[in-house]
């Protein structure tokens, strides 16, 4: 008897935040995988605000996904058919799998992970791609040095989290924007930041001016709009603002900063980064990120919800703000 597969497609392309009808829900047989094939059981997905870009018709770094395609996601699973002699049954893998409970693939882009070294959803989150976007973000771009002042927005999340204590492990002082008192106390008392702001129940300026006094060495931007406009006033000379994502612009035309000009002013320098081309260098930044697991120098926190047929609800938390840490789905156990 053929396993059943639930796969979300793409129904339409959304104005704003998407709603139920941009997805459609199918239930489809599974055909034999062919020679060079693997068959992989998806067990975590990984919940990622790009999802959100991915969907929109307009020219980007990676092709939009079309009507009626199973949506573009990370997954975790396990590999349950091979007849591909590079991957064996019962190995675990991660890769982009799609938004659906079982992916047929012929290996290319799934790499095979360690689930005695670390459990498999972290391969989605810190060892994943949001991981990856941190160390190589606040490294390679913010190039930070000790004693810098870092301004991490989007700071109790996936990527945010991560940046914040890198920057902490090298030296530096770091304060974190989040959402909330839950999320602010987070990150300072489980994640070591030295100050937060609570960008929804405080003044935003009024905050940088009372954690960063002597301004911001390096600002890493998760968020964009207001927060981003709003943190380029407080630019130290020489600072750099990498810009990794602008969450608050995804369900709307964009607007740009007015304040600009901070960064003529300041010699600062503000820079756009894609994880995908430190993919070569993906190795080193996880054994990196284990070791400091390990040694109890960083902390990974995945919020995990059940249930593919939950995923629209689900994807919404990342813009509604309700979770902390890395938002993942497990659709099969
Ligand atoms: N450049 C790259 O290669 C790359 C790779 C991965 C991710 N990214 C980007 O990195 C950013 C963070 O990704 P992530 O996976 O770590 O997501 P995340 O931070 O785990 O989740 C999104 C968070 O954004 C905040 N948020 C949502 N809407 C907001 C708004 N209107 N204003 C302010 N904050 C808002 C919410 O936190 P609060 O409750 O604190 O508001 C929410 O929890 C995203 O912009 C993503 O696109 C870029």
């Amino acid at each position: 008897m053929s396993l059943i597969n639930t796969q979300v497609k793409l129904a339409k392309r959304p104005d704003g935040l998407p709603k139920k009808d941009t997805w459609i829900f199918e239930k489809n047989p599974l055909r034999e995988i062919n020679k060079g094939e693997i068959l992989i059981q998806n067990q975590f997905l990984s919940l990622d605000p790009a999802m959100r870009g991915w969907i929109n018709n307009s020219r980007s770094y990676i092709p939009p996904v079309q009507i009626g395609e199973i949506m573009r996601a990370g997954t975790a699973g396990k590999i349950i058919k091979s007849k591909n002699t590079n991957f064996q049954v019962g190995t675990y893998v991660s890769g982009w799998g799609g938004v659906q409970q079982f992916t047929i693939s012929d290996g290319l882009g799934f790499y095979k992970v360690d689930i005695k070294r670390s459990p498999l959803e972290r391969y989605i989150g810190s060892l994943g791609m949001p991981g990856m976007t941190a160390y190589f973000g606040i490294l390679e771009e913010g190039k930070i040095k000790k004693n810098d002042t870092v301004l991490v927005s989007g700071a109790a999340g996936a990527v945010g989290s991560i940046v914040g204590q890198i920057a902490k492990i090298k030296g530096c002082k770091v304060i974190g924007i989040a959402g909330g008192k839950k999320k602010c106390d987070y990150i300072i008392r489980e994640l070591g930041f030295d100050g937060a702001i609570d960008y929804k129940n405080e003044n935003l300026a009024n905050g940088i001016k009372r954690n960063c006094s002597d301004g911001i060495d390096v600002f890493f931007d998760n968020v964009g709009g207001e927060i981003l406009d709003c943190a380029l006033i407080f630019l130290k000379k020489n600072a750099r603002v990498v810009l990794c994502g602008a969450i608050s612009q995804y369900n709307k035309i964009p607007i740009g900063p007015k304040n600009y000009l901070s960064l003529l002013v300041n010699r600062a320098s503000m820079k756009g980064m894609i994880v995908f081309d430190y993919a070569s260098q993906y190795k080193i930044a996880m054994k990196q990120i284990q070791k400091w697991i390990s040694l109890g120098k960083l902390k990974s926190k995945e919020d995990i919800y059940e249930g593919i047929e939950n995923f629209h609800e689900i994807f919404l938390k990342l813009f509604n703000g309700k979770k902390i840490g890395k938002l993942v789905l497990k659709i099969n156990s």
